[in-house]
């Protein structure tokens, strides 16, 4: 879908469908109203009935009549006026392109909400809220199936933004073409996700790599296990050694500047297991989105090479498939990571954290200005905090703050745990350094304490959206079943923040 900016007005801008966002009250304001007094007060009817709520993404269609020039007009809720936000904006635009799609067109016309106001957002922020909602409201992953009704291409091929007078046009124009670039990031995270682990093993996240440092101009390097061994990358080497798919350690970077870069982590596991210490077998297919970390670095990385920002990057993605076999990590296994430290395996499904922890080690290399590892690490996570929040620790304070404030911005919310030193205290082994699991108290603690000890002294932050991966989110503008692209527009926040500093 083709997303454009133009100035021109609700009634006399031609397309197939109008699509009329309506804040929540007793009546329809503004364009809404007027948008209604063509259709002779239906949507006031509605709303006075209170069949139409005008909620978040609620929506509501009528044949067009004389006074416009469209075929059919749909009116979507924001919810209420002084609590709009760009979440609004994105729920009202998933559900709106849907709309139009299901009535089979194929141009529609997204109105400004004039004379009610943006609220506390910017019409730039809504313009990308709007151009991500829509796109990732059309998202549907059907590369597998055959039956012709399940495969039926999305109808809507262009969606313009409709610019009111007062607005600046070339300020839009750039905040669509934005919100598009999100979009297409987090596409391609839950493309990655979505596909089984046969077909996205880890070579495959690295050909991945390769198609986008060819796309943007980004430069890549590709580990295989005789170069991790050299490196002394025992994390790797350990959880990758049970499978027939061997590891890669993947290194992409966008160089919009010069100086310290910040580094992205992504666990990246094709499929997870467990290893030896097996899983239970109901809902083990979802481990095939154990590396939807990687798949959101990957996605940022795209977001990043779309928009050329200004900024140095560099994702990292420590893929491997964790399986137990004949030549599996057994756990009691000690192994020496990149850093030097030994870590005893206590668990072989704790795996996540010991491929991060070489990742992180080295990412020292770079003296990162800041450096964050994103993972579905922990089941605990999802126990404390539901599907509604990423997991945040981690030792960059600003940082921190930073992703605090632009999650509630971008729908991606973080809530922070801490790492004191009781936690760590659970994690000293026996026999080695450390070991890699502290038991089930504190399970997502215990992890982010596991990984601080291979951060070094960069500005670390870590995110484990074990929780907010899969089937999570509010499904207004995601696909309600699989992967959530999570990560992408949250971490992609942060960067164009730092871009602009
Ligand atoms: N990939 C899992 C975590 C996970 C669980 C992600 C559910 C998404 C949904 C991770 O590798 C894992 O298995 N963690 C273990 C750690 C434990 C053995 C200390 C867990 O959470 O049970
Ligand atoms: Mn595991
Ligand atoms: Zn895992």
């Amino acid at each position: 879908m083709e997303i454009r900016v133009e100035t021109g007005s609700v009634t006399t801008f031609e397309s197939d469908v109008l699509l009329v966002p309506v804040t929540k009250g007793d009546a329809p304001l503004g364009n809404a109203a007027r948008v209604d007094g063509a259709l002779g007060g239906h949507l006031a009817d509605a709303m006075r009935r209170g069949e139409f709520k005008a909620g978040r993404g609620q929506t509501i269609a009528f044949p067009a009549a004389d006074g416009l020039r469209c075929k059919r007009v749909v009116f979507v809720g924001v919810g209420a006026a002084a609590e709009l936000n760009p979440e609004a904006w994105r729920r009202a635009a998933g559900q709106a392109a849907r709309a139009a799609n299901r009535g089979k067109f194929q141009s529609a016309a997204f109105a400004p909400l004039d004379d009610a106001g943006f609220g506390a957002v910017t019409p730039e922020d809504a313009a990308e809220a709007i151009a991500t909602g829509a796109c990732t409201g059309l998202y549907r992953f059907i590369e597998y199936k055959t039956e012709e009704d399940s495969r039926e291409p999305s109808t809507l091929t262009v969606l313009t933004l409709l610019c009111a007078d007062g607005m600046n046009h070339v300020a839009m124009d750039t905040a669509a073409h934005a919100g598009r670039a999100l979009a297409d990031g987090m596409a391609l995270a839950m493309d990655l996700a979505n596909h089984p682990s046969a077909a996205v093993t880890p070579r495959r996240l690295a050909d991945e790599a390769a198609h986008l440092a060819h796309e943007h101009g980004m430069t890549l390097e590709v580990f295989d296990e005789e170069q991790m061994q050299a490196m002394g990358m025992g994390g790797m080497i350990g959880v990758g050694q049970g499978s027939a798919e061997p590891p890669r350690f993947i290194v992409l970077e966008h160089k919009g500047a010069e100086g310290a870069p910040v580094v992205l982590v992504g666990k990246s596991i094709t499929f997870d297991t467990g290893g030896i210490s097996i899983k239970p077998s109901a809902g083990m297919e979802e481990m095939k989105g154990d590396m939807s970390g990687g798949a959101a670095v990957l996605g940022v990385m795209r977001t990043v090479g779309t928009l050329n920002l200004p900024l140095r990057v560099i994702g990292i993605l420590t893929a491997a498939e964790n399986m137990p076999s004949g030549t599996a990590q057994n756990p009691g296994d000690i192994l020496r990571m990149h850093n030097g430290l030994t870590v005893e395996v206590i668990n072989t499904d704790a795996e996540g954290r010991l491929v991060l922890a070489d990742g992180l080690s080295y990412a020292q290399k770079y003296a990162p200005r800041l450096l964050v590892d994103i993972a579905t690490l922990t089941g605990a996570c999802v126990v404390a905090l539901g599907h509604h929040a990423i997991g945040l620790m981690g030792t960059a304070e600003e940082a921190k703050a930073d992703f605090k404030a632009i999650g509630e911005k971008v729908g991606e919310r973080v809530w922070e745990l801490p790492l004191w030193k009781e936690y760590h205290d659970d994690i000293k082994s026996d026999v080695a350094d450390i070991k890699n699991t502290g038991g089930r108290p504190g399970g997502t603690i215990t992890a982010g304490c596991f990984l601080s000890r291979f951060a070094g002294d960069a500005p670390w932050v870590h995110l484990d959206i074990a929780a907010t991966a899969w089937d999570a989110k509010a499904t207004d503008y995601l696909p309600a079943k699989g992967a959530s692209g999570v990560g992408v527009r949250l971490l992609t926040g942060m960067l164009r923040k730092l871009a602009a500093a």
